[in-house]
């Protein structure tokens, strides 16, 4: 599918938010195979879907090579390649959820806050933080971390659900928390892998997950957190 770029304004030295005029639904935590190029390089890259509202899906992405530093380039007007929204989102979850985000993995949250109610959000940012005030407007609460761990912040014994997404350190402390705690919540993770497909039909993304192997990009990105890092 085509779709135009309506903005793509920088957030910091290397975050962007893209808005396009792509009017599908996503479920929070799915992604979409992007392309802003037409033979080189060879595969699309993927982004989560940050934002999905009235006509229009939008895109959180941090510029770190030559297929971000492109859509990075991209101007009001430019057409954009999108496939999706693929994968296993996050699971619609009852109670109290705490929702964890590092780095770029904050982006499937803003979506994921809008659509669960009592949602807390916890935000990680390497540097100075940017959007809190629309993921305010989305939460209940929302606590920021800026240079240190964000891991840090959250009681998890205060939570029924933890939906998680940023570096695999971060999520498997977090985890860990939680059992160290005797927390009950349930913990989901949204785990990262290099594509090439992103539809399942080449097993670039398959790694071990719950005792066998699993495609990242269509049974995930997002695995209960006991079967990414054992019991
Ligand atoms: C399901 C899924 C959802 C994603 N959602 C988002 C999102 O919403 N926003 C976002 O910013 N990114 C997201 N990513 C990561 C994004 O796909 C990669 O950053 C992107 O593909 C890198 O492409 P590139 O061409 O710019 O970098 P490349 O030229 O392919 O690589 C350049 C350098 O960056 C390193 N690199 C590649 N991928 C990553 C990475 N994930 N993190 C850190 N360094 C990396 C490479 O090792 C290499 O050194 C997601 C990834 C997956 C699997
Ligand atoms: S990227 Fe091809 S199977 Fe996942």
């Amino acid at each position: 599918m085509e779709c135009t770029v309506l903005s793509n304004k920088p957030l910091s030295e290397n975050f962007y938010l893209m808005e396009t005029d792509c009017s599908r639904d996503a479920q929070a935590g799915q992604f979409y195979m992007l392309r802003a190029w037409g033979v080189y390089p060879v595969l699309s890259r993927p982004i989560s879907v940050f934002d999905a509202d009235a006509g229009k899906t939008s895109f959180l992405y941090r510029t770190v090579g030559q297929g971000t530093g492109m859509f990075a380039r991209l101007k009001p007007g430019d057409a954009l390649g999108l496939v999706g929204p693929q994968g296993r989102g996050f699971p619609g979850v009852p109670g109290k959820t705490a929702l964890v985000g590092g780095g770029a993995g904050i982006a499937p949250l803003y979506l994921a806050a809008r659509r669960i109610k009592n949602a807390d959000v916890f935000l990680g940012f390497r540097d100075a933080p940017f959007l809190v005030q629309a993921y305010e407007a989305a939460a209940d609460r929302v606590v920021v971390n800026s240079g240190g761990f964000i891991t840090d912040d959250i009681d998890p014994t205060q939570y029924d659900a933890i939906l998680a997404c940023g570096p695999e350190i971060m999520m498997k402390t977090l985890y860990e928390k939680c059992k160290k705690t005797g927390a009950a919540a349930k913990v989901y993770v949204s785990l990262e892998s290099r594509m090439a497909c992103g539809v399942g039909a080449c097993f670039v993304c398959s790694r071990p997950v719950g005792g066998g192997n699993k495609k990242i990009c269509k049974d995930g990105p997002v695995f209960p957190a006991e079967e990414v890092f054992g019991l």
